[in-house]
């Protein structure tokens, strides 16, 4: 199905790997012109000449920038001042014990899930708003409704994402602006692929093996019982942002694989 997005313009944040390269890839496949972003440089390049190797009509660009850093944010807006689609997809991860948590973590956690895509959100809006068109997706998490206790300092930056994805989509009524929030459960990006083979050494395993034994062990409520693909996630962005899915207007999209148990 063609998604009629060819030609838009669309930042997607940490898309030098992951489900954010994932997304920059189904979104390229469209004939959207991608900003890659990261902050390494070289990574970025690798990444931005992959893409125009494949799908030259992409045009995509190098967007390098530690978004977290409000100067660097700044240079970007300077170098990039004009897109139809910001995926917020930057944010980082990893099991901590509560009491470990501190306030430079909270802290730490928060400015990068939160603030950071805030930023860049307050300075696109306005310009979505004025243009009438406008496609603004965060990428979430299953724990931001279903908090697993494995990291409370970052469900906590989740489920900030859903109230703020509500707040500013209450700013486009009547504009063909969407802000919307999609709800990803355990997938398969290269770190989550390391994570597992670390746990899983034992070199006579195949990694569907690996995966099979982590998802009974681990996620025994996984409906799917195998990790999301990141393409997975990018197809449903990719239709998300397309003008078909007006009428998703501050919606949670759950992506999770059946991990949340509840019917709504
Ligand atoms: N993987 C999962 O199972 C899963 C499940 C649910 C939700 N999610 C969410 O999906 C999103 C992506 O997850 P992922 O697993 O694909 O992440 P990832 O593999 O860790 O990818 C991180 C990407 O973000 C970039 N990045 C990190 N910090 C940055 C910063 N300050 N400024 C700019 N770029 C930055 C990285 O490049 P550099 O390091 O070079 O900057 C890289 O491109 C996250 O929000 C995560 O919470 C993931």
């Amino acid at each position: 199905m063609d998604m009629d997005l060819k030609n838009k313009t669309a930042l997607v944040t940490g898309s030098t790997r992951g489900i954010g390269k994932a997304i920059a890839i189904e979104l390229a496949k469209e004939g959207v012109h991608v900003l890659i972003n990261g902050r390494n440089d070289e990574e970025v390049e690798r990444t931005v000449n992959e893409i125009e190797l494949e799908f030259p009509d992409s045009f995509p660009q190098n967007a390098t920038a530690d978004i977290v850093d409000k100067q660097q944010r700044e240079a970007l807006f300077k170098k990039h001042p004009q897109i139809d689609i910001l995926v917020n997809n930057v944010g980082i991860y990893e099991m901590m014990k509560y009491e470990d948590v501190d306030d430079e973590v909270w802290e730490k956690y928060i400015r990068t899930n939160v603030l950071a895509a805030n930023g860049l959100s307050k300075f696109y809006l306005p310009k979505m708003i004025n243009n009438n068109f406008g496609r603004m997706i965060f990428i979430a998490s299953e724990e931001a409704v279903m908090p697993s206790g494995q990291m409370p300092q970052y469900c906590i930056t989740k489920s900030m994402l859903l109230s703020l994805s509500k707040s500013l989509s209450k700013l486009t009524i009547g504009k063909e602006v969407t802000i919307n929030t999609i709800l990803p459960g355990p997938s398969l990006s290269e770190n989550v692929h390391h994570i597992i083979e670390g746990m899983y050494p034992n070199e006579d395993m195949t990694f569907s093996v690996k995966e099979k034994e982590f998802m009974t062990q681990n996620l025994p409520h996984s409906e799917l019982q195998r990790f999301i693909k990141p393409a997975e996630i990018g197809r449903l962005t990719t239709f998300i942002c397309s003008p078909y899915a007006s009428a998703f207007k501050g919606s949670p999209i759950r992506m999770d694989g059946g991990m949340v148990p509840t019917i709504f």
